[in-house]
């Protein structure tokens, strides 16, 4: 078990001591997205209150501060990931625009027929971005399968590769099964049939340490609001060599080197992908969401969800007709289950009137509920504020809800 003070973490999440129904709220909603400390909360309120002024512009004080702010999260989300420079982290909405960013601009080296593998639990964000691309180009997706524990099968992987694969682009950990794939071997294997990689790793970055350079990934996508930050703002990685060859994303102010209108040249990395006034609010709120996770540290956060993850399992399974989605060794503090015939949404619901907050439904993976025979489950995930005492009572809730059917 950690040695984690719990109750002082809560202490700077006041959402967390709400009640729901006249419940205390038991928030596992996580993978969907983590709640703010004060900290950053605070951060945004400074800077409306201080120093709110267009970055990258102004002479002026206000806007240097705010430049300064945003410039400073550039810095420390180089170094949480371990990227080589700031000119390789593009400032996004989120996971979703920063693969729709590849999805629109690295696609232009693709030809008809070119092959594109994805795997089975793909989140659709890493599906439909790839089938508009498909409006243009006759792009082919090919799906890698998984076991019946819910892990890639990486044999067939390994002789899905063709003279046309162009892109690898999987999802580190799954945001419905928990699974966490071997993105390093994974890549390797690519890079070896000369084929780059995208990680989708929206459900990594805010669980686990990410290396960038380590493992040799060419884009990496991720959110601030599943990290403890505010929502609206992502980060795509992007290997310097790749990301100069693309074509901007999108075209306004703040991306160009000089307008005309017979001609217009395009402003150096990273901005080059950032047209348009940036959520510069947001993005310097991340900074401290950064420090947040740094100040306890990723390892420390990954041990103590892991224990959530075991407690939760074990309690589960104790109860008659529960059925857990995902069961690999190598898994991630999320819970994807349904008990007998119980409706996801019936239980979502009820567990709702009992104060506990978790996911129904798809979970934005069609195609891997599919895969299952299921149409949606219910979804709980952690974060490190979670504690024993709410995991328990989280299993008796389940329990209950359950016998009232
Ligand atoms: N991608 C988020 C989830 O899995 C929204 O809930």
């Amino acid at each position: 078990m950690s040695d984690l003070d719990i109750t002082e973490i809560r202490r700077q999440f006041p959402i967390l001591s709400r009640e729901v129904d006249g419940k205390p709220l038991i928030y596992l909603d996580n993978a969907a997205t983590a709640q703010t400390p004060q900290s950053v909360v605070d951060c945004i309120d400074n800077v409306y209150h201080s120093c709110k002024a267009n970055v990258h512009r102004g002479v002026h004080t206000l806007s240097q501060e705010a430049t300064d702010l945003m410039e400073q999260t550039r810095e420390k989300v180089r170094a949480l990931i371990n990227a080589e420079s700031t000119d390789e982290i593009i400032f996004t909405r989120g996971t979703t625009e920063a693969i729709n960013l590849v999805a629109s601009s690295f696609s232009d080296t693709f030809f008809h027929g070119d092959d594109i593998i994805v795997t089975v639990m793909e989140h659709h964000s890493n599906i439909v971005p790839w089938q508009l691309v498909q409006r243009h180009k006759r792009v082919i997706l090919h799906v890698i399968p998984m076991n019946p524990k819910g892990e890639l099968m990486l044999d067939e992987f390994n002789d899905m590769f063709t003279d046309n694969t162009r892109l690898l682009s999987i999802c580190q950990v799954s945001n419905v099964l928990g699974t966490v794939n071997p993105v390093k071997e994974m890549i390797k294997i690519a890079h070896s049939h000369g084929v780059p990689v995208l990680i989708d790793g929206a459900q990594a970055v805010p669980h686990s340490h990410i290396d960038v350079r380590d493992l040799d990934a060419d884009f990496y996508a991720f959110s601030a609001h599943k990290m403890y930050g505010p929502s609206g703002v992502g980060v795509l990685y992007g290997k310097r060599r790749f990301l100069e060859m693309m074509p901007p994303y999108q075209g306004g102010g703040e991306m160009i080197g000089h307008v005309s209108f017979e001609k217009t040249t395009f402003a150096d990395l990273p901005f080059k992908f950032e047209a348009g006034t940036p959520d510069f609010v947001g993005i310097a709120a991340f900074g401290k969401a950064i420090d947040f996770v740094n100040s306890i540290g990723i390892d420390n956060i990954a041990a103590h969800e892991h224990d959530l993850l075991v407690a939760a399992t074990d309690g589960l399974m104790k109860i008659p007709g529960m059925r857990i989605f995902g069961n690999s060794p190598s898994k991630g503090a999320v819970i994807s289950f349904l008990v007998g015939d119980i409706h996801h949404y019936d239980m979502g619901m009820l567990l709702d009137k009992l104060g506990v907050a978790v996911r129904t439904g798809h979970h934005c993976a069609q195609p891997l509920m599919t895969a299952m025979g299921v149409e949606g489950t219910v979804r709980a995930s952690f974060a490190v504020y979670n504690t024993f005492e709410e995991v328990q009572a989280f299993v008796d809730a389940v329990s209950r809800v359950s016998q009232m059917f």
